[in-house]
C-alpha cells in the first residue's frame, strides 16, 4: 500500500520544494498528486506555456521516490480565458453567469470551453504523457462539486433539447412522456423547451429527472474528451476522477464507468454535518453528530456508507486521492483533529476497500480560500498531527499492507440509483422521507450486525451478493424486474421496499396495481398506502422471532398473490411482510418504513438464514468490519470499549482499533 500527499509547488518558493521533499520521505510518502487548479501557471497566456516550474518539480519529486499523479486543471480556467470568452461561464438556476474569481465555474457543454480544455490537456498529456515518472492522471477535480452540477447557460439549453429529440424522436412522445397535458404545458416543437430553472415553480418532475439526467451526461462527455486524449497520449497510465461519497447531484455511476478505478476525497468531520440531516432518523437531533462519537472523528457509519458507495461504483476497491488530516475549513464547526484520529481514519479506509491513501494537503495554505483547512504541516512548515499520525502509520505498514491487498466480499449488496433519489427528492410525499434515510436504515443495522455491505447499482452482477436489498425500487421497468428477477431465480435473496414500483422511468406513476413492474416478482399487491403522522401506528404481528410491535411511518398493506405472509397487520388490513418464492431463490416484500431495531431484527433473521456471519451487539461508537480474513473493531468513541466475541473478551482504545482473525472463514 501507498502513501501520498496533494502537493501545491505553485504555492511555495521554489527554495523550499527539496526539504519538502525530504520530509515526505521521512514519511514514507510514495505518490504526490500536482497541478490540478494550476492551468492560469501552465498557460498564463492564450497559447504561451510554461512548463519550467512543473519539470522541475516532477524531477525533484521523482527523484525523491514519488510516483506523480498529475492532475488535469481543467476545473480552473484561467482569467484570461473567462475574460475573453464569458459565455462559457457556467450560469445558475436563476440565469445568473457565475464569475471568476473561484473554481468550477466552466459550462461542460461550451464548445468554446471544450476547444481550450482540450488544448491544455493535450499540451500536458503530450509533454508529459510517456514520462514513465507519471504513473497516472486525475481528470479535472471533483465533478459538481460546489453544488455546480447544473448550467443553464443558452448553450446547455440547446443541448437538452438535442438529448430530449434524441431520446424522443418526436415531441408528442416527448408530451406524453412528461405528461405536458397537465396545466398546459405542451409543446408543439423542441424550441420551446427549457431547462428547469429556478425561474419555474412547481417543476414537472419528468423535465427534471431528465434535466438531471442531462446534466449528468453532460459530464460524461466532457470527461470521455479527455479519457480520449490521455488514453492516446499517455498510453499505459491509469486514468481516475476524485469523487465525494454520497454525492447526490450527478449519478456518480456513470461517471465511474469508464475509468480504471475510482478515487475519492475522504473527509470524516465535514460530511456527517452535510449528510447526517438526510440521514439520522426522524426525530433524532441531526444538528449534531451522535453523541457516542468523539468529538474530531465525525459519524463513522456515515463515513462507513459513503465508503460503501465508493466501493460500489466499480465494485472494486478504491484510493483515497484526498485523506483528512488534521481539521478542515468547509464544515460546520471544523474541530481540532487530535493525535490517533488520522490514523483511526486510514485504517478505516483500508478496511471498507482503500488500496493508496493520499493526503490532503501537505502544508496549511497561506493563500487565499483554504487559509483554515490544515496540512501534515502547519502554517508554518512545523510537523502537525496527521504528520505525527503518518509516522505510527508507517510503523504499522505490513500490516496494512496485507490488508490492503486483501479481499473485500461483501455478502449483502443495497440498491443505489439516482433515478430514485431524484425522484423521491422531487416529490418525497412526506416532506423528511428522504431516499437515502431510508436506505441508511438498512446500511446502519447491517453494519452494526458486522455485515459489509457494498451499495451498488442494478446493473451491477447481483450473484455475488447472498442478499440484495432494494429498500426502494422507485422507478421500475420490466428491464428492472427481469434482472432482479435473474437474480432471484438463481438462488439469490431479495428484499424489497415500500414505494417500490411506483414510477416509470419517465417519473410518471404507473397505471399498474402497485408494485407495478415488480409485482410478479414480488407476488403481492400493494392495497393501499399511507404516509403516518409520526404518533400513528399500526400494529403487526410475524413468524419471525421478535419482529413484532408497530409499523409506523410509511405503510403499505399487501395482499398476497403468489406469495405467502410473514407478517400481518392487527387491523386485519393484509399482510405487512410476504415472501414469494422465485426459481431457487426468493423476494421478500415489506410493506413499511422499519425503526431501526425492526430492521435489526429481520436482517438478524435473514443474514441466519443465508449463512452470514453475525456479531453480537457492540458498544456504541464502535465499529466491526472484515476485510479479507481479518476482523477489525474500531473505537470511534471517547472512552475505552469492551467487546466480547465468542468467549474471548477485548479492550479497544480510545480513537483506537485492533484486529484479529476473522472467525468464520467467508460469508
Ligand atoms: C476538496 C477539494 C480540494 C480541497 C479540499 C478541502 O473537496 O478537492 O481541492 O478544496 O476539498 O477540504
Ligand atoms: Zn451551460
Amino acid at each position: 500500500m501507498k502513501f501520498g500527499v496533494c502537493y501545491y509547488p505553485e504555492h511555495w518558493p521554489e527554495a523550499r520544494w527539496a526539504e519538502d521533499a525530504r520530509l515526505m520521505r521521512e514519511l514514507g510518502l510514495s505518490v504526490i498528486r500536482l497541478a490540478e487548479f494550476a492551468w492560469a501557471k501552465m498557460e498564463p497566456e492564450p497559447g504561451v506555456y510554461d512548463w519550467g516550474w512543473l519539470d522541475r518539480a516532477i524531477d525533484l519529486f521523482a527523484a525523491a521516490g514519488m510516483d506523480v499523479v498529475l492532475g488535469t486543471p481543467t476545473c480552473t480556467p484561467p482569467a484570461w480565458l473567462t475574460r475573453q470568452h464569458p459565455e462559457i461561464l457556467r450560469v445558475d438556476g436563476n440565469g445568473r453567469s457565475r464569475n471568476h474569481g473561484t473554481r468550477r465555474h466552466y459550462c461542460p457543454n461550451s464548445p468554446i470551453y471544450r476547444r481550450f480544455s482540450r488544448q491544455i490537456v493535450q499540451q500536458m498529456a503530450q509533454r508529459y504523457g510517456q514520462d514513465e515518472r507519471i504513473t497516472g492522471w486525475q481528470i479535472d477535480n471533483e465533478f459538481g462539486g460546489g453544488k455546480t452540477a447544473r448550467c443553464y447557460c443558452p448553450t446547455c439549453a440547446g443541448e437538452f433539447r438535442r438529448w430530449l429529440e434524441k431520446r424522443y424522436g418526436n415531441i408528442d412522445t416527448l408530451n406524453e412522456a412528461w405528461g405536458t397535458i397537465f396545466w398546459s404545458q405542451a409543446y408543439g416543437d423542441w424550441s420551446q423547451i427549457n431547462p428547469p430553472g429556478d425561474d419555474i415553480n412547481y417543476k414537472n418532475p419528468s423535465q427534471l429527472l431528465d434535466f438531471y439526467r442531462f446534466s449528468t451526461d453532460s459530464y460524461v462527455n466532457y470527461q470521455q474528451e479527455q479519457i480520449d486524449l490521455l488514453r492516446e497520449l499517455a498510453p499505459g497510465r491509469f486514468i481516475t476522477h476524485n469523487f465525494m461519497g454520497l454525492y447526490l447531484d450527478l449519478d456518480q455511476f456513470d461517471l465511474a464507468a469508464p475509468l480504471d478505478f475510482i478515487t475519492w476525497d475522504n473527509y470524516p468531520t465535514g460530511f456527517p454535518d452535510r449528510w447526517r440531516q438526510m440521514l439520522y432518523p426522524p426525530g433524532v437531533d441531526s444538528s449534531r453528530n451522535d453523541p457516542a462519537y468523539a468529538y474530531d472523528v465525525g459519524d463513522p457509519v456515515v463515513q462507513s456508507m459513503a465508503h460503501a458507495l465508493m466501493r460500489g461504483l466499480k465494485q472494486r476497491p478504491f484510493w483515497i486521492m484526498e485523506q483528512q488530516c488534521g481539521h478542515i475549513n468547509w464544515g460546520d464547526v471544523n474541530p481540532g483533529i487530535r493525535p490517533g484520529t488520522p490514523r483511526l481514519w486510514v485504517w478505516h479506509a483500508v478496511a471498507e476497500g482503500a488500496d493508496h491513501v493520499i493526503y490532503f494537503r501537505w502544508r496549511a495554505t497561506l493563500l487565499a480560500q483554504e487559509q483554515y483547512h490544515s496540512g501534515l504541516l502547519g502554517h508554518d512548515g512545523r510537523p502537525d498531527v496527521g504528520f505525527g499520525d503518518q509516522k505510527k502509520l508507517l510503523a504499522e505498514l505490513d500490516q496494512l499492507n496485507q490488508l490492503s491487498v486483501a479481499p473485500l466480499d461483501a455478502p449483502v449488496a443495497i440498491l443505489f440509483s439516482y433515478d430514485d433519489l431524484w425522484s423521491l427528492q422531487m416529490l418525497p410525499h412526506r416532506r423528511d422521507f428522504h431516499y437515502l434515510r431510508h436506505l441508511y436504515i438498512f446500511y446502519h443495522a447491517c453494519l452494526r450486525l458486522g455485515i459489509n455491505v457494498d451499495l451498488v447499482p442494478a446493473t451491477a452482477d447481483l450473484n455475488r451478493y447472498k442478499l440484495v436489498i432494494a429498500p426502494t425500487a422507485h422507478v421500475a421497468d420490466e428491464a428492472l424486474a427481469q434482472r432482479l428477477h435473474a437474480y432471484a431465480s438463481g438462488g439469490g435473496t431479495l428484499l424489497l421496499g415500500i414505494r417500490s414500483g411506483f414510477k416509470t422511468t419517465s417519473n410518471l406513476v404507473t397505471d399498474e396495481p402497485l408494485p407495478g413492474a415488480l409485482r410478479d416478482l414480488a407476488g403481492v399487491t400493494v392495497t393501499s398506502w399511507q404516509s403516518l403522522p409520526l404518533e400513528q401506528a399500526i400494529p403487526f404481528r410475524s413468524s419471525i422471532p421478535d419482529f413484532a410491535g408497530d409499523a409506523t411511518y410509511w405503510v403499505e398493506t399487501l395482499a398476497v398473490e403468489t406469495a405467502v405472509p410473514l407478517a400481518t397487520y392487527q387491523d386485519g388490513s393484509g399482510a405487512a411482510l410476504a415472501e414469494n418464492l422465485v426459481g431457487n431463490g426468493r423476494v421478500l416484500t415489506l410493506g413499511f418504513y422499519p425503526t431501526p431495531q425492526q430492521a435489526r431484527t429481520l436482517l438478524t433473521h435473514l443474514a441466519n438464514q443465508q449463512a452470514i456471519g453475525t456479531l453480537p451487539d457492540l458498544p456504541s461508537g464502535m465499529v466491526a468490519l472484515r476485510r479479507g480474513g481479518v476482523q477489525l473493531l474500531l473505537n470511534f468513541s471517547e472512552r475505552p470499549q469492551a467487546v466480547t466475541l465468542g468467549t474471548a473478551s477485548h479492550t479497544v482504545a480510545t480513537r483506537d482499533l485492533i484486529f484479529l482473525p476473522a472467525k468464520t472463514p467467508r460469508d
